[in-house]
């Protein structure tokens, strides 16, 4: 069997930064018709074969998407970066999913990855969620570095994500918690 994603959980989402936008940049949740805008942020980033249809299937139209907990950073009325909540849980954890972080690259740099998770943690607080978990993968330090600074710690599902995430902090120069 394959090995799975690594898992990086915030066991609370007590004190939760203040959700600060950049000037020139705007923060909405979810319309209906995103689907194309979404497509264009995750092609750059999270897989190459994204389609408004897609989204519909994997995404917008599944029982956990929840439209008021996506959120679309825009530039001038153009999506830049997203990340959404998805209402799945792991086991014993009264949790949502961060689902789906990314920004375009032109964007970059700027810090709209972290705005953008952090306003789904906000979203997850408000909706009475305690937890806050995720998936990624070894090579996605960007968005690692991130989730670390909001308070995401390596959730070791399994026994070689030890091993794993000892070379991913030897990587962004960090120790492992
Ligand atoms: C994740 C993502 C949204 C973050 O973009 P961003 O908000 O612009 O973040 P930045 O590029 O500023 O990087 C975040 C941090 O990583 C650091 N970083 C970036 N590239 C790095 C590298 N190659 N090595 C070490 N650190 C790096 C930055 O310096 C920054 O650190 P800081 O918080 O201490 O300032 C963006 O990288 C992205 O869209 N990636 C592709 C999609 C993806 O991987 N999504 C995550 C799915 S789980």
């Amino acid at each position: 069997m394959p090995e799975r994603q690594l898992r990086m959980v915030r066991p609370d989402l007590e004190q939760l930064p203040v959700i600060a936008v950049p000037a020139e940049y705007e923060l909405r949740t979810y319309r209906p018709g995103d689907e194309a805008a979404w497509c264009e942020v995750m092609n750059t980033g999270i897989g190459t074969d994204w389609t408004a249809e897609k989204c519909r299937r994997e995404l917008t139209e599944r029982e956990p998407f929840l439209p008021n907990g996506c959120f679309f950073v825009t530039k001038s009325e153009e999506a830049v970066a997203t990340a959404c909540a998805f209402d799945v849980q792991p086991e014993g954890l009264n949790a949502a999913q961060v689902h789906m972080v990314c920004a375009k690259p032109a964007h970059r740099g700027r810090g709209l990855g972290r705005l953008v998770t952090l306003a789904v943690l906000h979203y997850m607080r408000e909706h009475d969620y305690t937890a806050a978990f995720l998936g990624t993968d070894d090579f996605r330090v960007p968005a690692i570095k991130t989730y670390l600074g909001l308070g995401f710690v390596p959730d070791y599902i399994e026994d070689s994500h030890r091993r794993r995430w000892s070379a991913v902090f030897a990587k962004i120069g960090e120790r492992p918690s």
